[in-house]
């Protein structure tokens, strides 16, 4: 029986237009999916969503492809997770990387970090359509990334506060909208993924030179980039402006957006008031801080 563990996510920069190869920046938060595996005559699968392949469509998947590289019978696998379900955090990356990195060493398959990574993403594509390789490689190797290079950036030494809008999406959906508005006006939306992807490319300098400010007023700017997709929400709205009224370096929406989560930048003097400005407008606050850890045997 064994245990391993890998991180949530949140995008600094970048989500949507990475998916069309601009560059994005994502940062592994500390919060952590754990999985046990253990060697079973069948597959069993259980986490707080209840039991069985069904409500596990990752974790079957992965088994699957595990499956394909050695023989086994199947394996118990149990979920404990940390990072709030389909919110963008990355948190069915990594369940994924954890349930891979976990079957890897139970069945002694032998994978590098590199190629878990690479395995989680194909899982990814298979479960939910088109996927970026962002989520599942920044909760293998932990930090700040620059993707799609995979490049490691200085670690982020401010405070960041998540606001949970409860309003669960669906990223495939999502994914498949601002897909089918860059079919019907390439030349208006093709321009904004790029201006998108030169957010990351400003965002890996201002990271290096440490100048928090500035990519705050970026994430702000970036903000008003994925309303133009169409991935913002009232609920996200509502959450970022009590953020930003409450002192807040940048704001804006993580991951796929239509409901999920937003992220704040912040100093260690304004992480209170953020937390009870989200908390006050019917959000749920939770206070992080980027990790260097990624997946890891507990
Ligand atoms: O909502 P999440 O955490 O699955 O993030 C989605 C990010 C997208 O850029 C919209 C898609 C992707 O796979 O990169």
């Amino acid at each position: 029986m064994v245990t391993y563990s890998a991180p949530g996510k949140i995008f600094l920069f970048g989500e949507h237009a990475v998916v069309y190869g601009e560059p994005a920046i994502a940062c592994a938060i500390d919060l952590r999916a754990r999985v046990t595996v253990q060697k079973h005559s069948e597959v069993l699968i259980t986490s707080e969503l209840g039991k069985g392949k069904d409500k596990h469509p990752y974790v079957s998947k992965a088994i699957e492809k595990m499956g394909e590289l050695t023989r086994f019978d199947g394996a118990r696998v149990t979920i404990d997770s940390e990072i709030p379900v389909s919110s963008g955090l990355g948190s069915s990356a990594a369940v994924t990387i954890a349930t891979l990195a976990a079957l890897n060493e139970e069945f002694g398959v032998g994978l590098s970090k590199e190629k878990v990574a690479k395995l989680g993403y194909s899982v990814e594509k298979d479960v939910q359509g088109a996927a970026s390789p962002t989520d599942t490689y920044v909760s293998t190797i932990g930090g700040v990334v620059l993707m799609p290079d995979g490049n490691r950036l200085r670690n982020l030494d401010c405070e960041i506060v998540v606001g949970n809008t409860g309003k669960i999406s669906s990223t495939k959906t999502l994914v498949q909208q601002v897909r089918a508005l860059r079919d019907r006006y390439p030349g208006v939306i093709q321009p904004i993924f790029h201006s998108i992807g030169n957010l990351a490319k400003k965002g890996e300098i201002l990271v290096e030179k440490e100048d928090y400010s500035a990519i705050g007023e970026l994430m702000n700017v970036n903000q008003g980039l994925l309303e133009s997709l169409g991935v913002g929400c009232a609920e996200l709205s509502t959450l970022i402006y009590a953020a930003r009224g409450a002192g807040a370096l940048g704001v804006k929406l993580t991951g796929a957006g239509g409901g999920g989560c937003m992220v704040a930048l912040a100093d260690k003097a304004h992480v209170e008031r953020i937390t009870s400005a989200i908390e006050s407008v019917g959000g749920v606050a939770i206070k992080t801080k980027i990790t260097e850890i990624g997946v890891r045997r507990e």
